[in-house]
């Protein structure tokens, strides 16, 4: 089987996250935070390394700053639901994915929080941070952005619009879904408010995992309240990250294997990975420049302005027939709206979505090779 589904899913995981999980369901049986007792204090431990590991890699200020979730998706919401109030405006991107699409709108109808869809000029970043500055008004309390898109790869100047966000003294949600793992992220650095990330994407962990980073949880109430081990004398949701985001029995195999994946990224490097894949995209894209009946909806991927990924049709097809196909020769890409809709607006690919070809560091250029035969014969 080839896989190139690796924006919705990493698939295989490198062979130390399957064995840092198998490992946890022995090592780290115990909750951490909650018994004094030795297996609790080694999974507590254990939990420690992977913030501390994140921390590091993500830039922040301390391993206390990241809290684990179940995916971006509740992440975001976490973010999206704590902040906003009722009549806040937010300023967003026309390539967020439904994860945020779908809070915003349900506040919307709610609360009556209001948004502006800033328009995304796919390597052009002036025009971009300059439709992001003209949405800004002065009930504006949140920008949030993707850094990349998970349907076209266009990268977002996450980091000019953290600047134009805190010359307003906006903060600015950055979704890194799809860049984590593929794109050094800083949020000292880059001026990032509130860093939501998937686990099981580049930074090659298992599904059902997540982190939230940030070092102004003051700003955000809670939307989940439960035992965190400590404080427990008081009804109130302890108010210290990560306790305050962290109720209930943490996931301790995922987070022992997104440990893992993360040391993966580490070892391997994150330029090296971004650069592998976008090889393979380079290459897929001019072969498929070649063959008439495909259509190619951005141009030829460059590190500057994308991640690697491409999204095509053939004509004459809608895109889950393409990829039935490609499934029936073994090949697993992800077809349709890529729960993006957003996106596909903008690239007028409502009706018959796209077939999305998303690598990770473990295809090669036969794999490529084999796509594009199966491609030319459909
Ligand atoms: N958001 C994931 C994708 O892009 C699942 O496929």
């Amino acid at each position: 089987m080839i896989y190139f589904d690796n924006s919705a899913t990493t698939y295989p995981k490198p062979i130390m996250v399957n064995n840092a999980v198998a490992l946890s369901m022995k090592k780290f049986g115990a909750n951490p935070g909650r018994s004094g007792h030795k297996l609790s204090r080694n999974s507590s431990g254990k939990v420690w390394q992977c913030r501390k590991t994140a921390s590091e890699l993500f830039g922040a200020k301390s391993p206390e700053n990241v809290a684990f979730t179940l995916n971006c998706t509740q992440a975001l919401n976490m973010v999206i639901k704590g902040l906003l109030k009722p009549g806040d405006h937010v300023v967003t991107s026309c390539m967020e994915h439904n994860a945020v699409m779908r809070p915003l709108s349900k506040l919307e109808k709610t609360i009556g929080v209001s948004y502006t869809v800033a328009k995304v000029y796919p390597e052009d970043n002036d025009k971009t941070v300059n439709s992001f500055r003209n949405a800004i008004n002065s009930e504006t309390k949140l920008i949030i952005c993707t850094h990349a898109s998970n349907v076209l790869g266009v990268k977002l100047p996450v980091e000019r619009i953290a600047a134009l966000a805190h010359i307003y003294k906006i903060p600015i949600l950055v979704d890194g879904a799809q860049s984590a793992g593929l794109v050094p992220i800083n949020v000292g650095k880059m001026g990032i408010d509130f860093l939501c990330l998937a686990g099981h994407k580049g930074l090659y962990g298992p599904m059902g995992t997540g982190m939230l980073i940030t070092d102004k949880h003051e700003m955000l109430d809670t939307i989940i309240e439960g035992g965190t081990g400590t404080d427990s004398m008081k009804l109130c949701q302890p108010k210290v990250m990560p306790q305050k985001f962290e109720s209930g029995t943490p996931n301790i195999p995922g987070i022992c294997g997104l440990c893992a994946g993360m040391e993966f990224v580490k070892n391997k490097g994150i330029n090296n990975i971004f650069n592998h894949e976008l090889k393979l995209m380079q290459y897929l894209y001019d072969n498929l420049k070649q063959i008439s009946s495909v259509k190619l909806y951005m141009p030829r991927p460059t590190k500057e302005y994308f991640v690697p990924l491409i999204s095509f049709n053939v004509k004459g097809y809608i895109s889950d027939e393409v990829g039935k196909i490609l499934d029936r020769n073994e090949i697993e890409v992800r077809t349709g709206l890529h729960c993006a809709p957003s996106a596909h607006e903008f690239a007028g690919t409502l009706e018959t979505g796209t077939v999305r070809v998303s690598p990770s560091v473990f295809n090669t250029k036969q794999e490529i090779d084999i796509l594009v035969s199966v491609i030319k014969r459909i």
